[in-house]
């Protein structure tokens, strides 16, 4: 057997690199070694992929030289930037294409999936300017493209839904929130017979590695991953009967909910472009499974189970959310 390929996995310590990591470690140690990058490498997710086998190095996005550092000797690398980091679209362009400039000069790269999201000035008769972590990939796709063509030439951009987990991660946009009488309220700018284009992110890894595995077959090309579609009144139901509580959806303009964001501290852009990002999501078959972009789901086929957002909520922990 020939020797293993070495993985290197941004954002390891997070949603869609800890999933990549862990699912390498865990099903693919025989084909691969498996770097992972944090900021912070004492950090308890840090530990924990260390004690499944990952070396991992310390590295910041901001850093070209331990960046440099830590990409030395890749041959697959899973690059993700987190727009959440610092709200701030010009630090994500800049710290993505200084991943993708790294990338570039490495001898032995074969394969670089860069976590990205579509376009979504373009969507809708372009009607949304302001989603900025999208904008941010876009600019950033751009820039790879241009500044870095061979590496692009090996790019798989991989596109993930919305979380199932931003319910509880990103509760003040995204959750169910507490009424006085002990129910709960979803408030979003759209209709309860939307369905949002959404996944576990713990799902990440298993496509991941496929996007691998097919290797050329993807270069170039973009993949979503979006579990099975149900509208967001059928989610609410769900998970109001399987906490056992009661809920209830509110339907709110995009302006309400814009303010409704900011009377809970959130700064105007970032309302504004949560507002947005709440109504690119519900586009559906136009957004993230646009024509032209590889359905995960479908390259994974029906064998390989992708979590329901039933089992999703089943397994969950809801504790501090309900409490
Ligand atoms: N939420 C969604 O529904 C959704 C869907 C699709 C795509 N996305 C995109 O996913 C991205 C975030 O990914 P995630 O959810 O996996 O993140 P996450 O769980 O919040 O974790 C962030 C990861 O990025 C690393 N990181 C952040 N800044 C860094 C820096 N300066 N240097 C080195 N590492 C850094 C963190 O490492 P340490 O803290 O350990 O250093 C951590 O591993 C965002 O850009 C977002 O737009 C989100």
């Amino acid at each position: 057997m020939g020797a293993k390929k070495l993985l290197v996995v941004l954002g390891s310590t997070g949603a869609q690199g800890g999933s990549v990591a862990e699912y390498a470690l865990k099903h693919l140690s025989d084909k691969y070694a498996v770097r992972g990058l944090t900021r912070d490498t004492t950090k308890p997710a840090a530990q924990r992929l260390a004690s499944l086998g990952a070396e991992m190095v310390a590295a910041n996005f901001d850093d070209e030289v331990s960046v440099a550092k830590a990409l030395a000797g890749a041959n697959l690398i899973f690059g993700i930037t987190n727009f959440w980091d610092q709200y701030s679209l010009e630090i994500e362009v800049r710290q993505g294409l200084l991943i993708a400039k790294v990338a570039s000069e490495l001898p032995h790269l074969e394969h670089f999936i860069y976590s990205s999201l579509p376009d979504a000035t373009q969507l809708a008769g372009g009607r949304y300017q302001n989603v900025l972590p999208y904008n941010a990939k876009t600019n950033i796709r751009d820039g790879m493209k241009k500044l870095y063509p061979q590496l692009w030439e090996k790019t798989t951009t991989l596109f993930i839904s919305f979380y199932f987990e931003n319910w509880l991660k990103y509760s003040a946009a995204f959750g169910p929130e507490k009424q006085p009488d002990g129910s709960y309220a979803l408030i979003q700018p759209y209709k309860d017979t939307a369905a949002v284009s959404a996944v576990s992110s713990t799902d990440t890894g298993l496509i991941a590695a496929e996007i691998f595995r097919g290797g050329a077959k993807y270069f170039n090309m973009s993949v979503s991953l979006v579990a099975r579609h149900i509208t967001v009144g059928q989610m609410l139901k769900l998970w109001g009967e399987i906490l056992n509580v009661k809920t209830e959806f509110k339907e709110v303009t995009p302006a309400e909910f814009q303010a409704h964001l900011e009377g809970k501290g959130f700064p105007a852009p970032l309302a504004n472009a949560t507002a947005e990002l709440c109504q690119v999501m519900t586009l559906e078959d136009r957004y993230i499974e646009a024509e032209g972009i590889l359905r995960g789901r479908e390259l994974l086929g029906p064998d390989v189970p992708i979590q329901s957002w039933e089992e999703y909520v089943k397994k969950e922990d809801w504790s501090s959310f309900l409490n």
